[in-house]
Order: C-alpha cells, then structure tokens, then sequence
C-alpha cells in the first residue's frame, strides 16, 4: 500500500494516512486501492481484531477528493466513478460493521471526503483547536458530500438540522462539533497530541467492544422527522422553489444535494447510500463542478499562494498607514485597516470630514456590540487605531500612504506631492483611483517606482477583491509589498498592468455598455435587465449603470475623448456609450443619485423601469432572441478578457478568473470569464464570437494574438 499503513498490534488495528510526496492525503486512485486492500486486511486479520483506529501523519487529517483527478474526468467516465464511489462505501460500510469499535482521531482539518473519513468511526476523537476546519464544502465546488456524508450528516442531525451544513457548506471547529454531537470528546491541543488522540481511542474501545451507528440502532428516529412528518412536509413543498430562487436553475449541485437528502431519508441506509452515490456521479463530471474547482480551488490556492507576488521579496507586514480623503472609499479602507490591527492615519480637508470618516467604522461595529459580536473594550482599541486629522504632517512616519481624494487628476497630482515626504525611509504610496492610469498619476511623485494602483471595490468592508496596478515604472519590490498589504486585511488581491479600466472596470464596462447597445437597437429594457439575470448576473446592466452614475460614464467618456485628442486620434464611443450620453445630455436622466436615470425611484416605492424608455427606444416590430442577448452579456466581457491577457494587462488566468468573479460578479457557475472560454470549449467559443460579431459588431471579434493568448493560458491538470 501506498498511501495506508496498517498496523496490528495488542488487538488495535491502525490505519494511519500518508499519502507520499503530498502535504495532505486525498481520496486520490492510490488511496482508494489502498483502501480496499486495508479493508481485505482488516477482514483476514479480523479474529484477533478488538478495535480500529483510523488516523493521520499530515499535519490535517484528510483534505478530501483528488480535485487534480476530476479535473480531467470526461462525461463518459461517470459510470466507472460511480463503480469508485460504491467500492469507497463498502469498504467504510465493512469496516464500520465488523462489530468492533472505530475510532477516528482527527488530528486537523477534515473536510469534504476528509470529513466523510471521519464519520466511519462510530467514535470521534479531535483535537481542541479552533482553527480546525471540519465539514463538507463541496457545494461551494459544484459537487455533493456524496461520499456518505449526505446521508450520514441527515441522519445525524436531521433534514433540517443538517441543511446548513451540506447545502451552506457551513464549516464548525471541533467544539462545535462536540455541541452538535457530531464529535465525542476532545483533547487538548498542548503536549503530545498524537498521543493523546490515541489514548482517548483506546479508552472508548475498552469500554464500549460492540458499539453501532445511532442509525443502525433500533429505537433510532431521525431527528425532526423523516419526509412524512407533516412539518417536514411542509417544508419541503416549498424547499425546492426557494432553492430555484438562489440558484437560478444555474448550479445543479444544491439541488441535487437537497434531493438526495430527501430522497435517502425516505429509504434504507444503504439505498440513500446509492442515491447519493448516483447524483454525484453525474455532477462530479460536469462542467459547472470543473469550473468551480478550477477556479474556487485552484485559482483560488494560486491567488493566496502568491503566484502573482513578486518572487524572493521579504514579507511586509503594514504598521501604520496613511489615507488621504475620508470619504466614502477613504472610511471603508480605514475601517478595514484598524479591524486588523493597524494604525492608522485619516486625513481630509477638514477635522469635521476627517471624524465623519471615522465613525464610519463606529458605525459599522456598533450593531456587532449589541449582538454581543464585539466587546465594547474591542470597539474603542479598533476605534483608538484610528487618527483622523486636517493635518498632513500627522501622516509622518507612515510606511504607506493611500489617497482616496476626489477623482481628479490635478488634486491626486497635488495630494502626492503633499503628502509623499511624510512616507517613512523606504516607505511607498498608492493611489485608489478607479479610473486614471496609474502611470500618469506617478508622474506627481519624486518616487515612480514606489508607486502603485490599490484598487477597493464599493463597499469595501464587504468587497473581497482589491486589483493591484502596476504602472510603467512601478517596481517588483511595491508591487510585493501591495499584495502583502491586500492579504493583511484578509482580502483577495490580482494584479493587473496599466491600461484604460484596469482590468475590472474596463471588463465590467462592456457588460452594461453591451446591455445599454441592446436598449438603443431596440430590445425592450425588461428583457435585457432579465437576461442578465437569468445568465446569473447578480444585477442587470441598466440598474448598474444607474447605480454608478450614467452621469459619471459619460464624464470618463469625456475624459477619455480630450485624451485621445491630446494624442492625436479621434475616440469612436461605442453604440452603448452613445446611447447613454443621449439619456444624459438630451434626456436629462444622470442616474439614481441625480434623481432617475434608466429606472424611476419613487419615494418609498420600489423602483421602476422609466416608462419613457417604450416610446424612445422599443421597437415593436424588432424579433429578438433571448439566447442571443444572454450570449451577447456573458461573451462580450470574456472577450475583454482574453484581450487583456493578449495585450499583457492581465498576466495569469487565476487574476483574470477572481477578478472577474469577485470584482464584477461574473457568475460563479462559469468559473469566471477565462474559464468560461474553457468550460465552452476554445474552438465552440471561437465560433459563437464569430457569429455573434457577424450580427453584433466588432464587440465580439477576435484577433489571432487574442486566440493564441486564449490558447496559451489554458491550465493543464
Ligand atoms: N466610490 C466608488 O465606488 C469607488 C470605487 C473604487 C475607487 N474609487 C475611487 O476612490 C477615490 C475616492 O472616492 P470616494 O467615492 O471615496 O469619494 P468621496 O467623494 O466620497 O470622498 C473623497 C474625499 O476626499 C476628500 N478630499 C478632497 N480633497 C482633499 C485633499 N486635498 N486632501 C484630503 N482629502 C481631500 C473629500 O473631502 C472627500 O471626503 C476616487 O479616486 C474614486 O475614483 C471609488
């Protein structure tokens, strides 16, 4: 065996986990023989057997599916994994029913099939560490806990009871294991804790020689009720329409999830078993599972692992920081800053402003106070990190300073002046300009090559995502030290070269520019808005717009035009940006601050779609295709991606992905906007491009640099 080391000794069969060359051990092809052969072990050995220990040598217990593995599982192997999953459940089915005791010492983070490991002991012994993540993920992946956990977890804690836990992907420490009775005992995490865990072990099996699962016990009820309880029933007649509400018929995983819950508390253990085994089967090799797992997991990993970070830079932890401007940005990121513990400096024109911007953060923690969240001792020290100040001397000493004034470029010209000789030796600046390149704006600072582009995202105590740019002369050692500052404030960063947008706004541009487009050939406003949502979009291109100001669209637009004029070239606004400089200029509708832009906000009222736009844009006798107008949203910004990745703007496919999905809310059914070019197939996307810029416009053609960067960036697993 491989990846299993069995031990017989004093009566104790131990199976200890140790996959070679691997930091964890996973449900990978190895393990799964290995495991049939420890079984038949088990088995020959039984006679002198009293109990069995399941343990681990990694640091966690077990991580859970080899998701390098089904990464390249085809649609036709769904048949052989099932056979797989069978063999798995067999062999924890004769294990479990040898009738002698298992235990299973759980030494770290046992998640997924981890977790499904676990739940073959009858007793469950862990180690009493917070930070221990135990539970069942896979939704979050696309896929089910179709190892066990599903109908282990339902006859556990009930329909009800497990919900959160298998369709949430709720994750709980060991204590809180131990309060839902899905853990037994706990050990301390002081001393010598392999030994401890082993000693707990062989204590239950001394005491307890024929112990079963609750459920294979005869007075055993199912928590709360099986289906046929008429609260249940209740409750499950509206289930699925709720679930359908979430998902938008877009993410298979909840809802089989749900049924196999359902379905297996209706029938015998072993039944639900196979049920559960069928639904994962189909799932585990679709492409919405494969999308999720590349880029929930793998891009994921790549992102906190750093592929993006410059390489041999020490690491910089942020002490104190400066912000300049206490406005709605400049609050959200001092906020963020004092929560995790660094000092910080909030500077505005006025005190009044500058304070304003601090109880932002009063504001923010106050409710967690009177959820007993937050002790009120927590909220004046987070408070206390916070200096805020009209003066910007009081900057001095910062070892970085981030202005969030007013999107101007002559005030970020003069805010850096100002403000960079307070930097501390070797200190750096960054501008959290949403729009100016970050080029230009370094052209203010003695330093270029200390300077870079953090960008936040509104609102941005709740925004994960923060887009690092790097400008034209911005140097390895800034661009390290930006990325370490994003993961200090527990936030995800991608790092993006200087252009136009960035990456994010640039991408999300053409999404309600290709929506507003669709309003001025005259398809009505409703069914773009729907379509949109119906592809999974958290919110419609026009309410977006509106949202963000057309006001403010047309005001970049117009800078963008002098820009272009200033070298030279004549700007040509697209369809989408003509039309929605008409809704500002001609028609006077700027946006929901200015009063109404795309949609009416009646005081009290919920907002409506402008009743004008029927007679200014609809026309009647136009037949439109709603497969096209979905296509034409999701398509349009996975073009914009590729052309960033072809013209180096975006450098890696994990930047492109997370960007995508947490700085534009890209559909996380798709994995994100380069995935979703692979989840199509390169040549089926290649065609829909072609035929949608035959119809569509230029929004959708391709060039060949882009398709070979499409091809080149492709991950391999
Ligand atoms: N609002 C967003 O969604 C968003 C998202 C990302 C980035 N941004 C960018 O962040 C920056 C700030 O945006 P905001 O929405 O917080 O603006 P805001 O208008 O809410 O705040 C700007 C603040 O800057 C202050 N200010 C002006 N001149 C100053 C000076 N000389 N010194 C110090 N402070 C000064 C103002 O008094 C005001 O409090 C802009 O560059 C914007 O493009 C905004």
């Amino acid at each position: 065996m491989k990846t299993i080391r069995y031990e017989l000794a004093d009566g104790i069969a131990t199976l200890t986990f140790d996959e070679p060359d691997s930091p964890v051990n996973t449900m990978c092809a190895d393990w799964q023989a290995d495991l049939t052969e420890a079984t038949a072990r088990v088995m020959r050995d039984a006679a002198d057997i009293k109990g069995i220990i399941l343990a681990s040598a990694k640091t966690t217990f077990f991580a859970g599916a080899d998701l390098k593995g089904t990464m390249r599982l085809k649609a036709s192997d769904a048949p052989r994994v099932f056979t797989e999953i069978e063999q798995t459940k067999k062999n924890f089915r004769t294990l479990e029913t040898l009738g002698v005791p298992v235990v299973s010492c759980i030494n770290g983070a046992a998640l997924g099939g981890g977790w499904e490991v676990a739940l073959v002991g009858h007793y469950r012994v862990a180690v009493d560490n917070p930070k221990i993540q135990l539970g069942l993920p896979e939704i979050t992946l696309g896929l089910i806990p179709g190892a066990t956990g599903i109908t282990k977890m339902t006859r556990l804690l009930g329909i009800l009871g497990a919900q959160p836990y298998i369709l949430e992907s709720k994750l709980f420490s060991p204590r809180e294991a131990l309060d839902l009775g899905l853990v037994h005992e706990l050990v301390s995490a002081e001393g010598d804790v392999p030994a401890a865990l082993r000693s707990a072990a062989l204590a239950w099996i001394a005491a307890n020689p024929r112990p079963r699962h609750p459920w294979h016990e005869k007075d055993y009820k199912m928590p709360g009720g099986t289906p046929a309880n008429p609260k249940i029933a209740a409750m499950l007649a509206v289930a699925p329409a709720m679930l359908k509400q979430k998902t938008r018929g877009l993410y298979p995983a909840p809802e089989a999830a749900l049924a196999a819950m359902v379905e297996g508390a209706l029938v015998d253990f072993d039944t639900a078993l196979r049920i559960e085994s069928r639904y994962l089967a189909r799932l585990i090799v679709s492409p919405v599972a494969k999308n999720m797992i590349n880029t929930f997991f793998f891009n994921m990993n790549a992102i906190r692992g750093g592929h993006s970070r410059p390489k041999g830079i020490q690491r910089y932890i942020p002490r104190r920081v400066g912000i300049l401007g206490a406005g709605m940005m400049g609050a959200g990121i001092a906020y963020m800053q004092a929560s995790r513990g660094i000092a910080t400096v909030l500077e505005d024109v006025s005190l009044e402003n500058a304070q304003r911007g601090k109880a932002y953060s009063l504001k923010i923690t106050d409710p967690r106070v009177e959820r007993g969240q937050m002790s009120p001792l927590e909220q004046k020290a987070l408070l206390d990190r916070i200096t805020a100040t009209e003066f910007p001397a009081d900057l001095k000493g910062c070892d970085l300073i981030i202005e969030a004034v007013f999107e101007n470029r002559e005030l970020k010209a003069a805010v850096t002046r100002e403000a960079e000789p307070m930097l501390a030796a070797g200190g750096f600046f960054a501008s959290n300009t949403s729009t100016l390149p970050i080029s230009g704006l370094a052209k203010a600072s003695t330093r270029p090559q200390r300077f870079v582009g953090i960008h936040f995202f509104s609102p941005v105590d709740k925004m994960k995502l923060v887009e690092i740019i790097r400008g034209k002369q911005t140097d390895d050692e800034t661009v390290a030290r930006a990325y370490d500052y994003v993961q200090a404030l527990g936030k995800l960063p991608i790092v993006v070269n200087d252009s136009r947008g960035f990456y994010t706004s640039r991408t999300f541009g053409t999404f309600v520019m290709e929506g507003a487009a669709m309003l001025g050939e005259g398809i009505p406003a409703a069914v773009i808005e729907n379509a949109a949502m119906q592809v999974g979009m958290p919110v419609g291109p026009l309410a977006v717009l509106d949202e963000t100001a057309l006001s403010l669209s047309v005001h970049v637009m117009d800078q963008t035009r002098a820009d272009f004029a200033r070298e030279g070239r004549a700007y040509e606004p697209s369809p989408g940006e003509r039309l929605v400089e008409r809704m500002v200029k001609e028609f006077k509708r700027p946006g929901r601050a200015g009063g109404g832009g795309f949609y009416e906000y009646p005081s009290g009222q919920k907002k409506h779609l402008w009743p004008e736009l029927k007679a200014r844009f609809e026309k009647p006798t136009l037949t439109w295709n709603l497969q096209d107008i979905k296509d034409r949203l999701l398509y349009r910004q996975s073009v914009e991606t590729a052309r960033c990745l072809a013209e180096g703007v975006l450098t890696s496919v994990h930047d492109a992905n997370i960007g995508s999905l947490f700085g534009i809310g890209f559909p996380a059914w798709t994995g994100g906007a380069m995935q979703f070019i692979y989840g199509t197939g390169i040549e089926a996307f290649e065609q829909r491009c072609a035929s949608l810029a035959a119809t569509y416009g230029k929004g959708f053609e391709l060039n060949q640099v882009e398709k070979d960067a499409i091809r080149m960036h492709q991950p391999v697993y």
